[in-house]
């Protein structure tokens, strides 16, 4: 099974090529598709120093239905991964058709190239923020979706399609029926302990590692705190913090699952990749210091508009079905963001 040849979609960019590392390191094949729209090619020539092997690379646009053709047409693909999509939920607000045209249509053709070449099986980067604002503070598979902005709907549209498309196979009792894993990711963050990749953002991050890590080394001047008065033990905000490594570890154990029982006769199954507990804001902010010998320098600042106080993943059904679970601690995750940013302070340039 390990000859498997993986199409990883968005495999330049943070996660992909996280991704792509653990891929070539596990024996699998690897195939790039990637417009190169938010990474830099010099991800993938890293990752290629690092394990030593080589991968296939596409520049290319998922939108490109032609592209596409010739990309399975040209590679014997087993399963695709499919990280390629913008993700900047402030932005989506801003440009919701931009958001829907790349992530759902961009989806959409994939999709359809993929049936054309009778290549059914894929794993999907979801997120949690297809959850909306749920009653509980922990969220479980089962909860139904209502995603509060753009970008979280288009995840939710594009999980909608893929369980169509897999249960009409299943109705059609399909000989080669859709197997889908819709990964639903918390708040991914930390880097390869080599400190060769790891996030690149362009711009002013949105994010709270590497935003904190670019205050520590004097690129940004201070970080706000939004909000010190919510229903916390310190007030601020409570996410579920996962190392990307461990993150894309979840998704070779996907791969492995859709060979399985669970998925035989075809099945399109969503899975929560998190910690189950959550770190705060302030928590984070003091491990960095901590951890790295740091003073972040912050302020606190009012609450942004939608912000929740609290959440995180209830991750057992990733445990039980596919034998999955966090591997790295808070320190690991801090460590690793540090020797990446201190490493490579302009990033990849
Ligand atoms: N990073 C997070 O916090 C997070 C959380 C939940 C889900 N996700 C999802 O995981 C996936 C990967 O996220 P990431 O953090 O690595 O983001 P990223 O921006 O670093 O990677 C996405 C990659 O997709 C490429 N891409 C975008 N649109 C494309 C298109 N139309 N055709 C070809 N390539 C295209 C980009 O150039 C980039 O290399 C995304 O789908 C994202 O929505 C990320």
């Amino acid at each position: 099974m390990n000859k498997q040849t993986i199409l990883v979609t968005g495999g330049a960019g943070y996660i992909g090529s996280h991704a792509c590392l653990e891929l070539l390191q596990a024996g699998f094949d690897v195939v790039v598709v990637d417009n190169l729209c938010n990474s830099k090619y010099e991800s993938l020539a890293r990752v290629q120093q690092i394990t030593g092997k080589t991968l296939k690379f596409y520049p290319a646009d998922i939108r490109d239905k032609a592209a596409l053709t010739v990309i399975f047409q040209e590679q014997a693909i087993d399963t695709v991964i499919h990280f390629a999509g913008l993700k900047a939920v402030g932005e989506s607000c801003q440009q919701p058709l931009r958001y829907f045209e790349n992530n759902v249509y961009g989806s959409i053709v994939l999709i359809e190239a993929m049936q054309q070449a009778n290549v059914k099986q894929m794993v999907f980067s979801s997120s949690a923020t297809v959850y909306g604002e749920p009653p509980s503070t922990q969220y479980v598979e089962h909860f139904p979706m209502a995603a509060v902005n753009p970008y979280g709907r288009t995840k939710a549209m594009v999980e909608d399609i893929l369980r169509d498309v897999s249960t009409a196979d299943q109705l059609a009792q399909a000989e080669n029926p859709w197997k889908i894993a819709l990964l639903r990711y918390f708040n991914p963050i930390g880097a390869h302990d080599s400190g060769l990749i790891g996030e690149d953002p362009n711009g002013i991050p949105n994010n709270l590692m590497p935003y904190v890590s670019q205050v520590a080394i004097g690129k940004l001047a201070q970080l706000s705190v939004f909000g010190d008065d919510y229903p916390t033990p310190d007030g601020t905000g409570i996410r579920d913090y996962i190392h990307v490594v461990d993150l894309v570890k979840g998704h070779i154990k996907a791969i492995t699952a859709l060979q399985g029982d669970l998925f035989s006769g075809g099945a399109c199954k969503a899975y929560n990749l998190g910690a189950g507990k959550g770190y705060s804001v302030l928590e984070i902010v003091s491990a960095f210091e901590r951890v790295t010998g740091q003073t972040i320098n912050y302020k606190i600042a009012p609450r942004r508009a939608g912000d929740l106080a609290e959440f995180f993943a209830d991750p057992a059904l990733a445990l039980k079905e596919l034998g999955w679970q966090v591997e790295k601690s808070l320190d690991d995750m801090v460590a690793d963001t540090w020797a990446w940013q201190t490493k490579n302070p302009q990033g990849y340039n």
